[in-house]
């Protein structure tokens, strides 16, 4: 196989800068061990997400010029709209400023005390605006995704039979709404099948329970099944996407992934009695329909983006700059989630670390270990990001301990990837030095963003 190339050549470019480790070591202290806290000038290679971190083309760029500022009936909204409309089938569109915002306006509506929303995996944002409104979320992935180092083709699939059990358990009326997350983000960016998806409608459509996608990653998550999934080989990525779409009752998106933009997001979907709810609570909180928290230039990016990401050589590339990265830590021995995610590559520190226990919160002990060495900046996503406490404040770990390193679209070239590679594997050359982390401080929710921590005793080595 030939070296993977990036499918565009460089027009404007953006200085990174070198620190030494000594100054890293300081910097991350300072940080409390949290990479929120770094400065991002003082990061080589910023990993931390995929989310906003994009670089736009030209002809984003020009759309930025071209973006319509009118307050109502913005031209940039109805190409916004005609775009998102065309892909997901879906007739009513809501813009906000990114896919919290969505999340917020629709479990406003739906959620409550006593409702229950299900979902292969529900990212963070999306599980904090459930459990604010007083709803519970239930994550039902299947068996292998739980399974880190087993390769399966889709291991983001929701649980077809948990699903059916949790439904009879709670009762449907209880259930306003289940969600099937594309890739799965924190079940390891890995993707769900077409197939997953029309056994999930029709169990939700037995028991009236509206089906929405999280659709941040959909693209990434169609040319897996493109790639994957038998008969669909020969399907270019918009037929996979709208046949995706098609079982949906709405979704909510952030455009800060898939939509190749910097900022964005909407709601889109079916039901006209619920959009009319969600434009009640669009006014008051992002503005009015025709713009919901964006200038008229986001939205016009944003319909360009959401095109450009459908590029089959954009996204062969993409694809395969990820896998890369995981072939060469598994030569090494370096233990990461099989097969390779759409976004990010994730790293199962409880095994790349096995003398620090979860209590000493592993994972983020090891992104603090690859910052050190080489500038780079990762995230936990593990009992820091969603660890509870138990009524003795004993922590309740997640289930999985892992490090995503998320790589940003179009930023970074082969050269800084393989940099990256080389990282890890020196950080893993030298694990046995890496000591555990306390928390100092947490706030009630989302903790991971402001948590701070500090290099727990001799013990945890
Ligand atoms: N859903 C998924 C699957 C996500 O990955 C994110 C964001 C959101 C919803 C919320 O969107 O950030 O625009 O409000 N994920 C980012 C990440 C933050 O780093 O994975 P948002």
């Amino acid at each position: 196989m030939k070296t993977i190339i990036e499918p565009f050549r460089i027009k404007s470019v953006e200085p990174i800068y070198f620190t030494t480790r000594k100054e890293r070591e300081a910097i991350l202290q300072n940080a409390f061990y949290n990479p929120f806290f770094i400065h991002a000038k003082d990061v080589l290679i910023d990993l931390l997400t995929d989310s906003g971190t994009n670089a736009m083309s030209s002809h984003q760029w020009a759309g930025i010029m071209e973006g319509d500022e009118s307050y109502a009936g913005s031209e940039s909204f109805f190409h916004f709209e005609k775009t998102i409309k065309d892909i997901t089938g879906m007739p009513i569109v809501i813009p906000t400023h990114q896919g919290r915002a969505s999340e917020k306006i629709l479990f406003s509506i739906i959620g409550g005390k006593g409702k229950y929303i299900v979902s292969n995996t529900l990212f963070d944002t999306t599980r904090a605006n459930i459990e604010f409104s007083g709803a519970e979320g239930i994550d039902l992935l299947c068996e292998e995704g739980k399974l880190p180092e087993v390769p399966a083709p889709f291991k983001g699939n929701m649980n077809v039979e948990a699903l059916k059990k949790t439904i009879h358990e709670k009762g449907a009326a209880n259930i306003p709404l289940c969600v099937i997350t594309v890739t799965n983000n924190s079940g390891g960016g890995q993707p769900v099948s077409m197939q997953n998806i029309r056994e999930v409608k029709e169990v939700c459509r037995e028991n009236n329970i509206p089906l929405f996608i999280d659709a941040c990653r959909f693209a990434e998550n169609c040319y897996f099944i493109k790639l994957r999934e038998k008969g669909y080989e020969n399907k270019p990525v918009i037929e996979i996407a709208k046949e995706l779409f098609s079982y949906a009752d709405g979704c909510t998106m952030s455009a800060k992934k898939d939509a190749i933009a910097n900022i964005g997001g909407f709601l889109a979907m079916h039901n006209k009695e619920l959009a009319d709810q969600c434009r009640n609570l669009l006014i008051i909180t992002e503005g009015f329909p025709t713009y919901g928290g964006l200038a008229g230039r986001d939205l016009e990016a944003i319909a360009i983006g959401l095109n450009e990401v459908m590029d089959e050589h954009y996204l062969r590339y993409r694809i395969r700059s990820i896998e890369y990265i995981t072939e060469k830590l598994v030569a090494a021995g370096v233990p990461v989630m099989q097969p390779a995610g759409g976004h990010a590559v994730y790293i199962d520190a409880k095994l790349f670390l096995p003398h620090i226990p979860v209590e000493y919160y592993p994972g983020q002990a090891l992104v603090g270990a690859l910052y050190i060495e080489g500038g780079v900046r990762g995230v936990e996503i593990g009992s820091l990001m969603f660890g509870k406490y138990d009524k003795n404040k004993k922590l309740i770990p997640a289930q999985m301990e892992l490090v995503r390193l998320a790589i940003p679209r179009r930023v970074y070239t082969q050269s800084h990837i393989d940099y990256v590679t080389e990282v890890i594997i020196e950080v893993f050359n030298k694990r046995n030095d890496i000591k555990g982390l306390k928390i100092v401080e947490e706030p009630p929710m989302l903790r991971h963003f402001t948590a701070k921590l500090k290099i727990a005793g001799e013990h945890t080595n």
